[in-house]
């Protein structure tokens, strides 16, 4: 890639100039405004005033030395040092002749392959999936995709929410529901039925009348439960004597917590296989149980927990400033202790044990026997403190521990009034749901456009395409946000055919495709790679944005960002229809139109390409 045989090449100058300097430190990116140049270092200052020297009089030394002239045009020394790059059109039109050879796609794999784990989706079971869960997975899934596009080992894990005290309320639910006669697997919507369970039953234990009277109709399972009379306290007593028994492997218990997981998976596999996402491994919070105990009693032993009034916490040991300890709050102005929580007072186990037990699991190399380099977190920025104190406990417990342990949190979808996503009568947004009624006003739309067209095609092949339109209109809305801020959820925007939307993306790829079909060129174009000409700014232009692709893959995988993919894409798109305007394709002859159709077909393969790498399909047609 160009900018890396800057870079190496800038590097060797600076080596020759400054014996002994450092200069993986050296770097090239692309201009921020192409008036400037195409690319860019402003590496020197630092090196300068790290030594004292005058930054520009290094500059000047530097590119005395630098051997560039095949890639670029004259070197410019901008600023107090800046260095700026401008690409000859010959260079450019090397590389894409590379691309249409299949040498690579603008981007290079990466000699440094890392060991990566990616825990994301992770929902809870017998609960719906709601849209809470869809950015973790869209996310999550699009993170494993780049990284593994750049040559990164990903494991991806779902680390479902099996265990807890939500399942004491389930299986007493269960239990008066005389669910083992009447099967709730058997109901068209099982997941809604065992919802329905659990809030009555939780409802209840806080002494709501309205669940406390539909609860004292149900069955009594036991000799000595009298429903008919009882009390909000009793409903407590009982779901935690059910979990107890639960927990103690009790042999019903057991068995109906495997039917609450059977029944979850099946909901979770719809879910996933509509959106294309893929698991290596689904280890739910139940699998680290039986290390709980031992993680407590080791975190204990060596001081990292202690006891504070009957429960055990770990607090603040002093070693951090107070404004980055996890384990200080400020209250009042004062500094206080915020512990967490890794066993309750009653013998129970917290979250935060369970993520200890699991992270050991994963930097042990439980997975496939080997350290990892890298545990990604993918979830809800209300988890951040959780994971700020995990991560800490964890570096006291195992110092040793190199890997790098990352949050990548997100914030809330919000509906159009402002306020998290509600449907209509306040409750939470289940993620089936929208994904039907997404591909529902996608198939209005293609409908409507190909009427518009006066084309024929089938419903069953409508059908198709708005299923990808819509699903891809869903993740790209998620994707294209920077996603530490909230965003609006707006069916209008995310479906429309202008601005940064997946549907105009998918259209602007099958407009290409298109040009390939009316030209009568789809075997492709080789090997005439030899005879590319650019000449045109807006060839130029579009070539220098293909160039890019790469720089920007990897931005996204060392910020866990892919709307920075999202910006490209729509930037390409761009680029594309400013040269499509002015560059007749098919009505120009020789050396024109081989570059022009090299550059439709790369432009082609470089959005299904990205697209992919956010899980999102194409299609031929629109
Ligand atoms: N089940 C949790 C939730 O729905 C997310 C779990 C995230 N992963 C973890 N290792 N804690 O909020």
């Amino acid at each position: 890639m160009l900018h890396k045989m800057l870079e190496e090449r800038l590097q060797q100058a600076v080596a020759s100039v400054l014996p002994g300097a450092d200069v993986r430190s050296v770097l090239v990116r692309p201009c921020p405004d192409a008036k400037f140049g195409d690319y860019q270092s402003n590496a020197l200052m630092a090196l300068a005033k790290e030594r004292k020297m005058n930054p520009r009089q290094l500059a000047i030394d530097v590119v005395a030395k630098l051997e560039v002239g095949d890639i670029c045009e004259k070197t410019e020394i901008a600023g107090a040092g800046f260095l700026n790059f401008r690409i000859k059109p010959s260079a450019i039109a090397g590389v894409l002749q590379g691309a249409l050879r299949g040498e690579h796609l603008f981007f290079q794999k990466t000699d440094h392959p890392r060991d990566i784990i990616i825990d994301f989706s992770s929902p809870n079971v017998a609960k719906p999936m709601h849209v809470g869960h869809i950015r973790s997975t869209i996310l999550g899934d699009s993170l494993a995709r780049v990284l593994r596009l750049l040559g990164h080992r990903v494991i991806t894990d779902n680390h479902i929410g099996d265990w807890g005290t939500q399942f004491g309320m389930l299986i007493f639910g269960w239990k008066i529901e005389r669910f083992f006669v009447n099967d709730p697997a058997l109901l068209p919507d099982p997941i809604a039925e065992l919802e329905r369970v659990y809030k009555m039953v939780s409802q209840a234990c806080d002494g709501k009348e309205e669940s406390m009277t539909q609860l004292r109709q149900k069955f009594s399972y036991e000799p000595g439960l009298d429903l008919s009379s009882i009390q909000p306290e009793e409903v407590r007593s009982r779901a935690r004597a059910e979990l107890v028994k639960l927990q103690a492997g009790d042999s019903q218990n057991l068995d109906i917590w495997n039917r609450l997981q059977a029944i979850s998976k099946t909901q979770f596999d719809r879910v996933y296989s509509r959106l294309g996402v893929r698991f290596d491994y689904v280890l739910g919070e139940g699998f680290y149980n039986p290390w709980l105990k031992e993680v407590v009693a080791e975190l204990r032993d060596r001081g990292i927990a202690v006891e504070s009034e009957g429960a055990i916490v770990v607090s603040s040991d002093g070693s951090v400033p107070q404004q980055q300890d996890p384990f200080l709050t400020q209250k009042e102005g004062k500094w206080v202790s915020n512990p967490a929580l890794v066993q309750k007072s009653d013998g129970g186990f917290n979250y935060a044990t369970t993520d200890l037990a699991t992270l050991q699991f994963r930097w042990r190399g439980g997975h496939w026997g080997g350290e990892p380099d890298e545990i990604v977190y993918v979830t809800d920025a209300r988890q951040q403190l959780h994971f700020r104190q995990v991560f800490a406990a964890f570096c006291r417990w195992h110092p040793e521990a190199k890997a790098r342990l990352a949050h990548v949190w997100f914030g809330s979808i919000l509906g159009e009034d402002g306020r998290p996503l509600k449907t209509r009568s306040g409750e939470t947004v289940k993620l089936e749901d929208l994904l039907d009624e997404a591909e529902e006003r996608a198939f209005e739309m293609v409908t409507r456009k190909i009427g518009e067209k006066e084309q024929t095609m089938s419903e069953e092949q409508r059908r198709d395409i708005a299923r990808i339109v819509g699903l891809g209109a869903i993740k790209y809305a998620d994707l294209s946000q920077n996603r530490q801020t909230d965003y609006l959820f707006s069916w209008e925007k995310m479906l429309s055919m202008q601005g940064n939307t997946a549907p105009y993306l998918q259209y602007a790829y099958t407009r290409v495709r298109s040009i390939f079909r009316k030209g009568n060129v789809e075997g492709g174009l080789g090997q005439t790679g030899d005879s590319l000409s650019l000449e045109a700014s807006e060839e130029i232009a579009l070539a220098k944005q293909l160039l890019n692709f790469g720089i920007v893959l990897e931005a996204v995988a060392d910020d866990y960002r892919p709307n920075f993919l999202c910006a490209y894409l729509y930037d390409l798109s761009g680029h594309f229809a400013r040269f499509y305007e002015s560059c007749p394709v098919l009505k120009s002859e020789g050396a024109h139109r081989v570059s022009r159709l090299a550059l439709c077909d790369l432009t082609a393969r470089v959005i299904k390409q990205g697209l992919d790498a956010l899980g999102i399909d194409t299609t031929e047609q629109m």
